[in-house]
């Protein structure tokens, strides 16, 4: 009878042990906190009621951040490898560093602070962003991404998750084009870009510094000869995701909580130069002149006419920029460049548009006896599709956590455009200030980024937990 019990007890415990080991073994992690999920491999054991985000601590970062600045409050001026930047760069290491994040920098400054996964070699899962900022910008853009992404690993150590694959936070370098003319540099590089080092070999900044001379002044010595090392494969990243403002008034006026990012338009950049004689402002007889200053200001307007040719609403077009040589008011301008900003959801509509305004220049110089001394296309990246698992991760996240959450498209170009290149990648957009970006008055509330920092934590432990690719 003795013998039949202890039988019977080992039978039991058994196949206790053999249940215990068949949940360990079950990547699609059927839990019951996973009410909501239709992608069964998204599901995590993780409980959303124990992510406790801390908006104060995000505030305290992006406003410390914003003092790291060339121009005054409320305005942040922060470019790329100036003192700013620098000094950014540092309390962002810091601050990864007290999040416990084994920190990591490549050859040109992106920042990586990781949180080992116990299987590794199924691939990082990460979430980033920015911390330059345009002139005269705001606080938030960009930084949201950068200090959220670090606050929502955080609250995941706090909540008692352990991740299976990696969880990374980055700050990529200059995802603004201000100085070099070159946007998303960090990222562009990493997704291995093969152009992108032949245009940094060639790029100077208004004081004629190269990419190399300013980056080896900001400590980064390998800047130059070491660009292949920033690449990443497309093994490295199991998923990306990026929090950021929506720069955009939908989110707002509509009330809505949780934006999720779906696809994120094409950029163009070109670089206009206009040759022409220049001369006395007095002196010179108006049939008499070649005046380039009025060659770049035909050539903006047609940059707004060709736009609007289009005949949709997702084509923009912009001359952000025209610098008049030599620059005095009684002088005729001999030379004008001209940085021209074009974009669309639509590649090949967007591709239009710049060829329009190529052949346009051509015809402006050719009636103004003035040359067309250069027109370079900078950048003319492809759109980017956000892709469906994480995007389903991002729809179960916000349902579990009850918050609102509205499909959209990224008129602005963020780092996500090139990580889309190497990595499942997808984005989580939260409301602002009557959708004011690049300006001081830019704002988010606290209210706001918490949930969107609650919504990417719970994101990253769903990916980092699912480690059999996803159902697609
Ligand atoms: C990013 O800053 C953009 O210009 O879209
Ligand atoms: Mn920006
Ligand atoms: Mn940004």
């Amino acid at each position: 009878m003795a013998a039949m019990a202890l039988l019977c007890a080992l039978l039991h415990s058994l196949f206790l042990l053999l249940l215990a080991f068949d949940a360990q073994e079950d990547p699609v992690g059927l839990t019951s906190s996973c009410p909501t999920a239709r992608f069964g491999s998204l599901c995590t054991s993780f409980d959303p009621a124990n992510l406790d985000v801390n908006p104060d601590d995000i505030q305290d970062s992006i406003d410390k951040l914003a003092t790291f600045s060339d121009t005054p409050a409320p305005s942040v001026t922060r470019i790329l490898y100036t003192d700013n930047d620098v000094a950014a760069r540092s309390f962002i290491r810091e601050l990864m560093e007290s999040a416990q994040l084994t920190v990591r920098e490549d050859a040109i400054g992106n920042i990586f602070g990781r949180w080992e996964g116990s299987e590794p070699s199924q691939g990082v899962v990460a979430s980033g962003s920015h911390t330059d900022a345009i002139p005269y910008a705001g606080k938030y853009d960009g930084v949201v991404g950068v200090v959220g992404a670090v606050e929502a690993i955080k609250a995941l150590r706090r909540a008692g998750f352990q991740p299976k694959r990696s969880l990374e936070a980055i700050m990529f370098t200059s995802e603004e084009p201000t100085r070099f003319g070159l946007s998303c540099i960090g990222s562009r590089v990493m997704a291995g870009d093969p152009r992108v080092a032949v245009s940094l070999a060639n790029a100077v900044d208004e004081d004629n510094v190269t990419f190399t001379l300013a980056a080896n002044r900001a400590g980064y010595d390998e800047a130059g000869d070491n660009l292949q090392s920033v690449a990443v494969g497309n093994e490295t990243y199991a998923a990306f995701v990026e929090l950021h403002i929506e720069q955009g008034p939908l989110l707002e006026e509509q009330g809505v909580s949780i934006g999720i990012v779906t696809a994120i338009a094409g950029p163009a950049s070109l670089g206009v130069e206009f040759a022409g004689g220049g001369g006395h402002a007095g002196a010179v007889l108006m049939h008499l002149r070649n005046d380039a200053g009025l060659a770049a200001a035909e050539l903006a307007l047609a940059v707004e006419r060709h736009v609007l040719e289009s005949g949709s609403q997702d084509t923009v077009g912009t001359t952000g920029t025209v610098k008049l040589y030599p620059g005095a008011i009684n002088s005729i301008p001999r030379n004008a460049q001209l940085g021209i900003d074009i974009r669309d959801i639509d590649g090949s509509r967007r591709d239009a548009v710049v060829e329009r305004v190529r052949a346009t220049a051509h015809e402006i110089a050719a009636r103004r006896g003035v040359v067309l001394q250069n027109f370079t296309v900078v950048n003319q990246d492809p759109p980017a599709q956000s892709t469906d698992f994480v995007i389903e991760a991002l729809k179960e996240a916000s349902e579990e956590l009850g918050l609102g959450h509205k499909m959209m498209i990224s008129r602005a170009y963020h780092d996500s455009l090139f990580m889309a290149r190497i990595a499942p990648t997808a984005m989580i957009f939260i409301p602002c200030y009557r959708g004011y970006s690049h300006r001081p008055d830019e704002h988010a509330t606290l209210e706001d980024m918490a949930n969107g920092v609650r919504v990417l934590a719970l994101t990253l432990s769903k990916l980092s937990s699912n480690w059999q690719a996803p159902l697609e």
